[in-house]
């Protein structure tokens, strides 16, 4: 992979998205020993960079890290000097000056990890930023698919949900057309964003004509922080029209598949029955993340 840095699924072409694959494979098997460590990064410098929270995707980039042997450092917004007023490309240059060979960045600024390409000499990886994209995470989605379908090709497969402020529904969408499933987009209308017809998918603002017949349903957080709740009346008028229960999981294929990226709003985008149910593959997600960002760590920092 000639890649330096990951900040959209736009640009990622199907070879290279097999090739990460590939290793994920690999680095899966690795993570079932019980010596869960190879030594291919040892002697790099990996700075996980968060300045907007994370369990998963911050926790999962550190494990891989740590898995490949490279030297990794977490910073997070609070306890660093952003506090005391540091500008957050004045941050990032003062960490590159540390001489690192990759800088894993999520912010709450849309557009960050493209301006810290822009700026710095390291390796840039977009861990999420606001409500644009969140590359690993489409890939995590995509090898968690595959590794139960064997490949997406032809697979129908519906996001469902706060579409507009969700940087995990534009990243799935590129990368599941790149590779060759047919998308749709599910929401209310206040919920899509105003150039959703330029995407070239199908929309859905009906959720059961959006789910009957797809292969695999991708639940997304209505994402509070972002302003999401503003525009729906009430959690309970959310779930009864655009929520996954049982009653509805009744009218889908038997075997659909439940994708989310967490965290949960248990009760509002997802039942519990639901998301712990025998469909649900979240926390396959979660497991299948630290192979897949040793993948790209490994294909980046070599
Ligand atoms: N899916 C995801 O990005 O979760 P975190 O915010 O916990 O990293």
């Amino acid at each position: 992979m000639k890649r330096k840095h990951l900040l959209t699924t736009k640009d990622l072409q199907p070879a290279e998205v097999e090739e990460i694959l590939q290793n994920a494979r690999s680095f899966k098997e690795v993570s079932e020993r019980e010596i869960k460590k190879v030594p291919t990064l040892r002697g790099k410098t990996i700075i996980n960079l968060f300045l907007e929270d994370s369990t998963r995707t911050r926790t999962s980039f550190e494990i891989a890290g740590k898995r490949l042997s490279a030297d990794v450092i977490n910073i997070s917004k609070g306890g660093s000097s952003v506090s005391k007023g540091e500008t957050l490309l004045d941050t990032a240059k003062t960490l590159e000056a540390m001489n690192p060979s990759i800088l894993v960045v999520r912010a709450h600024e849309s557009g960050f990890p493209l301006k810290l390409s822009e700026n710095l000499k390291c390796n840039v990886i977009n861990a999420g930023d606001g409500s644009h994209e969140h590359p690993t995470q489409a890939l995590l989605d995509l090898f968690t698919l595959v590794e139960k379908r064997g490949s997406v090709k032809g697979m129908k497969v519906s996001i469902v949900g706060d579409i507009a402020h969700s940087r995990v529904a534009r990243s799935n969408l590129y990368l599941l057309k790149t590779m060759g499933a047919e998308v749709r987009l599910v929401g209310p209308a206040s919920l899509m964003p105003s150039e959703v017809e330029s995407y070239g998918t199908e929309v859905f603002y009906n959720m059961m004509e959006g789910i009957a017949d797809a292969d695999a349903i991708m639940m997304l957080r209505v994402q509070k922080e972002r302003g999401g709740l503003s525009s729906f009346p009430s959690n309970r008028e959310y779930a009864r029209f655009y929520g996954l229960d049982k009653n509805k999981l009744a009218k889908c294929r038997k075997d659909v598949l439940i994708l989310h990226p967490g965290p949960v709003n248990r009760g509002i985008e997802l039942s519990p029955d639901v998301a712990d149910g025998k469909n649900s593959l979240i926390l396959d997600q979660v497991s299948n993340g630290v192979a897949v960002r040793m993948a790209i760590l490994y294909l980046m920092g070599e």
